[in-house]
């Protein structure tokens, strides 16, 4: 029987999407707004889930007061109210998409997480817009 816990964080954060190969014409084709050479901010919300068994001895699949302060030292210490193209050191070469936040997100909470569990990180950019990754 398998169970799945979640528990939500939020971050505020700048970046700027853009492919270095291309000139600012492209970019903005491809990327739009999201492209502004001067950064622009989202109000990212973080949904981690965990799916496992029970534990008989705690009723537990995992502590979501351990859940809660691993979200805050693995993410929100590094990513809140940052730049992250500028302050992230990943995204100086990574494009911070969301897709590439969560794939970022769910490799640093995946070292921390019991291996017996899976994880998966789903992550709004905005209250419409949302990636998921499962570690695939
Ligand atoms: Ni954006």
């Amino acid at each position: 029987m398998k169970v799945t816990v979640h528990r939500k964080a939020h971050f505020n954060a700048a970046h700027r999407l853009f492919n270095p190969k291309w000139d600012d014409a492209k970019n903005y084709e491809i990327f739009g707004k999201c492209s502004n050479p001067f950064y622009h901010g989202h109000n990212y919300e973080l949904i981690v889930a965990v799916t496992g068994d029970i534990d008989p001895e705690t009723g537990f699949v995992m502590d979501l007061k351990v859940l809660r302060k691993l979200i805050e030292s693995e993410v929100l210490k590094n990513f809140d109210h940052k730049n992250l193209n500028e302050e992230v050191a990943v995204f100086a070469t990574l494009n911070p998409t969301a897709e590439n936040i969560a794939v970022v997100i769910w490799n640093k909470l995946r070292k921390t997480i019991n291996k017996g569990l899976e994880l998966s990180v789903t992550l709004y950019e905005t209250p419409r817009n949302y990636v998921t990754y499962t570690g695939d």
